[in-house]
């Protein structure tokens, strides 16, 4: 099959060539995959970044986000059969979606949102996961709550500012000045344009900051939490807790509870709680997204896409750090 893949880390590795098709477990659902997406994520990966924590082989194939139709099962599969249309974010030991085809173990697969088409539903995935598990698992965002979501016109912040108003919250983002209209058409109550304001002078008494940005950002962050609150962060750093439900070695742990002391120790002083989070494939909370999206309570929000020969551009694009939603990739 084609596939982008690299055979090394490195910055900018990777190409578009043939690769053996996938291996379907007994648990496995082959799917020919018609959109992907891109997340920073990709070219983490690619770097090498995360190679203490994903431990992959080459050649590796590329992509975390898929839409497609499911062309065979394995002998155990129970949920899905050929021809349905489904989306996913792979389990991270076995990614591979800038790919004509995958195989995904059924845990992690939904039924895709029948009004969204494919390249609207590879935006979901991995992004939308992201925020619920933010949102709704580990905070347990309750009507009336003051959420603070930043970088709010990026992939994850696009959707996890409509998931905060759809649980009730009272929600403010940050943003440059140019995204700020449309932002706020997303449903943010208070946008704050990072060139001119700095948010931790705007905001107070917060229950919950879901951070992605900086170090600086992070710390600002304990300023506008009250007691109490709950800063959550995806651009690290990574704790002790998360290197065990990672299954990490207990030396990594050692890392990951110093590289976090810093923090931990001044939310501590704040009153409030600080949890990393490194999101996870689930395929249960993928299907009861599906119906939010079914029921119009969430949109996609895509910046641009692009065709299958130009995944690197398609890359390079994401790693500028100015997208705008999501960038799809059209694989079928
Ligand atoms: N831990 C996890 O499980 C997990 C999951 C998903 C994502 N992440 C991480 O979270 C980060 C965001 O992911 P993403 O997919 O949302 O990225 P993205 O779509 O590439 O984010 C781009 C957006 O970030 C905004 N931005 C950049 N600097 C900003 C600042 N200082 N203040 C406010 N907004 C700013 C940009 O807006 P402007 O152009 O207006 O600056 C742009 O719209 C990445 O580092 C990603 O790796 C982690």
């Amino acid at each position: 099959m084609k596939a982008f893949f690299i055979d090394r880390y490195g910055k900018q590795n990777g190409m578009l060539g043939e690769v053996p098709d996938p291996v379907v477990g007994v648990h496995d659902v082959l799917i020919q995959v018609h959109a992907t997406s891109v997340n920073p994520l990709d070219s983490k990966i690619r770097t090498g970044e995360f190679k203490l924590i994903l431990p992959y082989t080459f050649p590796l194939v590329l992509g975390n986000d898929l839409a497609g139709v499911v062309v065979r099962t394995g002998s155990a599969v129970k949920r899905f059969k050929p021809g349905d249309e489904v989306y996913a974010r792979p389990p991270e030991a076995r990614i591979g979606t800038f790919a004509e085809l995958i195989a995904v173990n059924e845990s992690a697969l939904a039924l895709k949102p029948l009004n969204l088409d494919m390249a609207e539903a590879a935006s979901i995935p991995l992004a939308f996961l992201t925020a619920w598990q933010a949102l709704v698992e580990i905070a347990q965002v309750k009507k009336g709550q003051k959420v603070l979501i930043h970088a709010g016109s990026g992939g994850v912040g696009t959707l996890a500012i409509q998931l905060a108003k759809h649980l009730g919250a009272f929600v403010a983002t940050t943003t440059s000045t140019a995204n700020v209209e449309w932002v706020k058409a997303l449903g943010a109550d208070v946008v704050i344009d990072y060139k001119q304001q700095d948010f931790a002078n705007e905001l107070r008494d917060f229950d919950v900051v879901l951070n992605s940005l900086g170090a600086d950002v992070l710390e600002n962050s304990l300023k506008v939490l009250k007691a109490g609150g709950q800063l959550i962060s995806l651009s690290g750093p990574p704790t002790a807790q998360f290197a065990q439900e990672q299954g990490l070695s207990w030396v990594l742990g050692q890392v990951m509870r110093l590289l976090s002391s810093g923090i931990r120790r001044k939310a501590r002083k704040h009153g409030v709680s600080y949890t990393f989070l490194f999101m996870r494939a689930n395929g249960m909370q993928l299907q009861k997204i599906t119906s939010l999206i079914e029921a119009g309570v969430i949109k996609p929000v895509i910046d641009r896409s692009f065709p299958f020969e130009s995944t690197a551009e398609a890359l390079r694009y994401v790693e500028q750090g100015r997208s705008k939603g999501k960038v799809t990739i059209t694989i079928k």
